[in-house]
């Protein structure tokens, strides 16, 4: 299969033209991610910095921000094409000069008309010592065939800007093609998805949606899923989203809670801990599956997240949740296990992730998801249903973990967690797991396997 190199460029109007100060903001994103600084730190800090901007142009920072972590490799070997060896590159601000450069040419499709006015001198990106010269020779040469790679893996690599032990990885694992589609979707700018709730309601939300003018569409894949058609982002001024019918939450994500209700039964009235809870996501999810009746008891090692999670049950309402320390497991009809990861699943949301991962990382992370689903055994009663799940692509981290515990905990058994689905909600099983791959579902790649304890 023959890949081509370069990107067909995004239709710009789908980005907006930013202004200089918007492209100051996501180079300074950039340089001070080269510097060391988490993505998602750094960029809230340039948005908080640049203070004026309106909505679309601070869409824009954050686009651009992630698309110079997510794209490096790809926009590094045009820059060695044209001339620009790392080499020649001294300084981190000149680094990212012409990585931006290069993006707004290749992705957006930008000339130096365009570029020229967000990069040129005199600019507030100091110090620097690439002259405007320089830059605009990026943009106006023309951009030359790269030599062929030696193998597919490396040109994989390459076009979608992968780490090339990581690309070996999933090339060990998947076929050809739905590597090529998996790493195509982890390039690129993620779709904002939404649940509907209560569940069943999607119908009457996409109308109430279309009566205040927000065009959204039905994601087939998941039964509550839903996701915005044009990006102005007004869903967010909607009386859905401001009477908490909808909630911003991967395709994914809404597939693990859904794993969570065992074949042909339903989850409400139960009890069900939620002990990797993070900032909320799925406990909002568990407490609509669990009903007012039902109770979701949340917890995770992290304060600072669990005060977030505490922060939306309170906004969402849900008197169901609430945070007992240690949750009490041996009480629970479900635990989900949503384990801390790679987050290979998740590289088209923090695509900084991608370069800061190691094999060890992911050895560290393959021990400490099989020690907690230890601890988490160790305290279920009979009929007890644990649900793992990563937002992991790797198995690695995902069926290994799973073969690994069955293997130690015979008084478990794997249930397949796709019985009883609709057909349209297939495309996300693989076997008794969930495996939501992109793009056949789309948003991030996430596992889940449900394990349930013997009686007696
Ligand atoms: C994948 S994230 C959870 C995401 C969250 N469930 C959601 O839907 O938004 C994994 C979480 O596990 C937590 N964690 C890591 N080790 C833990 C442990 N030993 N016990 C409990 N939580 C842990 C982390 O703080 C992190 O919030």
């Amino acid at each position: 299969m023959e890949i081509p190199l370069w990107p067909s460029p995004h239709d710009p109007s789908r980005l907006g033209r930013p202004s200089r100060r918007a492209a100051t903001a996501a180079l300074e994103t950039h340089i001070a991610v080269l510097k060391g600084d988490p993505l998602k730190a750094a960029l809230a800090n340039a948005l908080r910095d640049a203070e004026g901007l309106g909505g679309q142009e601070r869409r824009f920072v954050a686009m651009a921000s992630r698309e110079l972590s997510r794209h490096m490799r790809l926009l590094d070997l045009a820059a060695r094409l044209l001339g620009h060896s790392h080499a020649k590159i001294v300084m981190t601000e000149d680094q990212a000069l012409v990585r931006y450069t290069l993006w707004r040419r290749i992705f957006c499709g930008e000339g130096w008309t365009r570029i020229g006015p967000e990069v040129r001198l005199p600019g507030p990106v100091r110090p620097r010592t690439l002259h405007d010269a320089v830059l605009e020779g990026l943009v106006t040469k023309p951009l030359p065939e790269a030599p062929a790679s030696e193998s597919v893996v490396e040109r994989l690599a390459t076009r979608y800007s992968f780490p090339g032990w990581l690309t070996q990885r999933l090339a060990d694992v998947y076929p050809e093609a739905t590597l090529a589609g998996l790493m195509a979707s982890l390039d690129e700018e993620p779709a904002l998805h939404f649940r509907v709730r209560p569940a069943g309601t999607r119908d009457a939300v996409l109308a109430a949606l279309a009566e205040e003018g927000v065009v959204a569409e039905a994601v087939p894949s998941s039964p509550d899923a839903l996701r915005v058609a044009d990006a102005s982002h007004r869903i967010f001024e909607t009386k859905m989203m401001k009477s908490r019918r909808l909630q911003v939450q991967d395709v994914g994500s809404q597939l693990i809670v859904q794993a969570c209700i065992p074949a042909g039964g339903s989850l409400e009235g139960l009890t069900v801990a939620d002990i990797c809870a993070g900032a909320g996501g799925k406990t909002l999810g568990l407490a609509d599956a669990v009903g007012a009746k039902g109770r979701v008891l949340a917890g995770d090692r992290s304060k600072r997240r669990l005060a977030d999670a505490r922060e939306r049950v309170r906004e969402f309402s849900l008197k169901q949740v609430t945070f007992p320390h240690p949750v009490p497991l041996d009480a629970v009809d479900v635990v989900l296990v949503d384990a801390p990861c790679s987050g290979t699943g998740s590289l088209a949301r923090e695509p900084d992730q991608k370069w800061k991962l190691t094999a060890k990382a992911i050895k560290e992370f393959q021990t400490t998801q099989s020690a907690l689903l230890a601890e988490v055994a160790a305290q279920v009663k009979p009929g007890a249903r644990i649900v793992y799940a990563t937002c992991s692509v790797l198995p690695e981290e995902n069926d290994r973990v799973v073969e690994g515990f069955l293997a130690k905990h015979p008084g478990f058994a794997l249930e397949s967690v796709g019985e009883g689905w609709a057909p349209e909600l297939q495309v996300g099983v693989d076997g008794p797991y969930l495996r939501a791959l992109p793009p056949r579902v789309p948003g991030g790649g996430f596992f889940a396997a449900r394990l349930v304890r013997k009686p007696g």
